[in-house]
């Protein structure tokens, strides 16, 4: 069973008309079991950890790197395997964030043997700066049916919250059986609005970080690590 963290239900979960699955061992397509009561004893296989010490960078872009690529792909071998039990055989319609969440997606699907349909939604929630641009923007839309099915959203981070609490209440409009999000990263102390991810790869601290999908004004996107800028990148004036 699943500790505290999951038991206290994403906010899809808590939304209503959704159902939320803390068991095992499903049949295809039956609605998900309802949470189990919370447990008191945390279990330690779905606490993500937390990168807290920072290690000096090789790469001339980055102050230090939080997550290495060697520790990304170990986590999400076991994130791939926490989905699995979640959903037993069930198919999954995930739902990827674009452009953030590429990267994480992709390498997370090939840990996962659940048959899985893929859909993406573009949204734009930061501009070319580091701090949140206000409300996130629907900029492409989805084009899979979701009535009816088991939907695992994905993102590359959890910060404010706006954007994927924004997208669990388009997706709860559809119909589907259940809905779930699963982040890369959580900067949990820069919440704004109430939301816990079901499924997170690791917590960070509260800086602002590129790599492995994560940009600044587009770039960085393709560093196979995640870590901090330089601030001296953050709007170079060759940019403007
Ligand atoms: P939220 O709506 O504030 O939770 O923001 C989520 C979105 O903001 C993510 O999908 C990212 O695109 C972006 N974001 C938040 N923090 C960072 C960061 O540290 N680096 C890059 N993008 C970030
Ligand atoms: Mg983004």
């Amino acid at each position: 069973m699943f500790g505290p963290r999951h038991a206290a239900m994403s906010h899809a979960a808590r939304g209503g008309g959704v159902s939320s699955c803390f068991a095992f061992g499903m049949t295809p397509f039956a609605p998900l079991p309802a949470p189990a009561a919370a447990s008191n004893v945390p279990d330690q296989r779905t606490m993500p950890p937390v990168a807290t010490k920072p290690e000096p960078s090789t790469y001339p872009s980055l102050e230090s790197v939080l997550v290495s690529e060697a520790q990304i792909k170990k986590r999400l071998k076991k994130l791939g395997a926490e989905i699995m039990a979640l959903y037993g055989n069930e198919e999954i319609t995930v739902v990827a964030v674009i452009n953030g969440a590429i990267l994480f997606t992709a390498d997370l699907l090939r840990n996962i043997d659940n048959p899985i349909r893929l859909d993406c939604i573009r949204i734009s929630s930061y501009r070319n700066d580091t701090k949140s641009a206000g409300k996130p923007q629907v900029l492409g839309n989805l084009s899979l049916d979701l009535a009816n099915r088991h939907v695992l959203l994905i993102d590359d981070i959890l910060d404010t919250g706006k954007t994927l609490s924004l997208i669990v209440s388009m997706i709860q409009k559809l119909s589907p059986a259940s809905v779930r999000t699963c982040v890369l990263l959580d900067k949990r102390g820069r919440r704004e609005v109430e939301f816990e991810a079901d499924f997170v790869g690791f917590q960070i601290p509260d800086k602002f970080v590129v790599g492995y999908g994560l940009d600044f004004a587009e770039r960085y996107r393709n560093l196979p690590c995640i870590g901090v800028l330089k601030p001296h990148l953050q709007n170079p004036p060759e940019w403007a």
